[in-house]
């Protein structure tokens, strides 16, 4: 009986985190070092059964059509890549899931997940699916989890490079002139993204000259520090991530532990800070010389941070 085994990275977004939503340019990149692992084992019962035991979900699956209309993301990538692999049936097999990312924490687990569920039936079935198509089928799973996502999190996840993401444009690779390090630090309560892209829409419809404004200067904020990447220039683009963090506090996305970190950074050192991702919880991520590392690191766990992170952006 054969076993195939396949994983996807998590991600963080370095700058644009919801000024992305309304079409403006972000910035991302994959975690190469946290992934989220998926292996297919054949059996001979009837179902397909899905064993998540991180999550502590399983789900059998005796169709590939769609059942219900609030079926969980595991179960609709499942489908939608046995469609996409023309099986009319579910296979017998067990499909099993381990993941190192946090979950609900802005670190892409669900889309990491789809990814690597995607990959690991298609490499059992040895039939190809493009990357690009994959993205398509991941981002509407991505739909049923935050309504109504721009699609950075499962392009930078299902493309496993940094990247300089605008809605609608063709897919741009990031160009770094010296690796940069980075520190990601946990504040350990859920990031409920959903909730922070509706209450930005509210303000969008509520204060729209405001709200835009501040969303057109994080995409400046972006486009400038895809610049300064390119140029290598560390103080530059710390000065863009305290910008760009205090731009999302007005957009109340922000929370007491968040800054309470994104201070601590700089405290200890870094050249800058700020939240990433949907924001409320999650993390926050910080630019620093690696002899700073130490001595910011600390400065996060000093400051309640749960789980610290190093990694290389390259
Ligand atoms: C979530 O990782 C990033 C947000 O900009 C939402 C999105 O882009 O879909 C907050």
């Amino acid at each position: 009986m054969k076993t195939i085994t396949s994983s996807a990275s998590a991600k963080v977004i370095l700058f644009g985190e919801h000024a992305v939503v309304y079409g403006k340019p972000a910035l991302a990149m994959p975690i190469s070092s946290l992934r989220s692992y998926v292996s297919i084992t054949e059996h001979k019962d009837q179902a397909l059964r899905i064993i998540a035991e991180d999550l502590q979900e399983t789900y059998s699956i005796r169709t590939i059509e769609p059942t219900e209309t609030n079926e969980s993301g595991l179960v609709k990538i499942v489908k939608y890549t046995l469609n996409e692999l023309a099986y009319t049936q579910p296979p017998k097999i067990n499909i099993n899931i381990h993941s190192e990312i946090p979950i609900a924490s802005g670190l892409g687990s669900g889309a990491s997940i789809s990814t690597a569920i995607a990959r690991t039936l298609s490499t059992y079935t040895d039939r190809v699916i493009s990357d690009e198509r994959l993205n398509q089928l991941v981002y509407e799973v991505e739909k049923l989890y935050h309504g109504s996502p721009s699609g950075i999190d499962n392009t930078v996840i299902v493309y496993e490079r940094p990247v300089f993401f605008q809605q609608g444009q063709p897919l741009q690779p990031l160009h770094i002139l010296r690796p940069l390090y980075f520190i990601i630090a946990n504040t350990g309560i859920p990031a409920p993204t959903r909730e922070a892209v509706n209450d930005v829409r509210q303000l969008v419809l509520n204060t729209p000259e405001k709200t835009n404004m501040i969303l057109e200067r994080i995409g400046e904020i972006s486009m400038q520090a895809r610049q300064e990447l390119m140029e290598g220039d560390e103080e530059s683009l710390g000065r863009l991530m305290q910008e760009n963090h205090n731009l999302l506090r007005r957009l109340t996305v922000s929370s007491v532990q968040l800054d309470t970190l994104v201070d601590a950074a700089i405290h200890a050192g870094a050249y800058g800070s700020k939240m990433s991702g949907g924001g409320r919880g999650g993390n926050m991520i910080a630019l620093v010389d690696e002899s700073r590392r130490e001595a910011v690191e600390q400065a996060l766990y000093a400051a309640g941070a749960k789980r610290v992170i190093g990694t290389r952006l390259k």
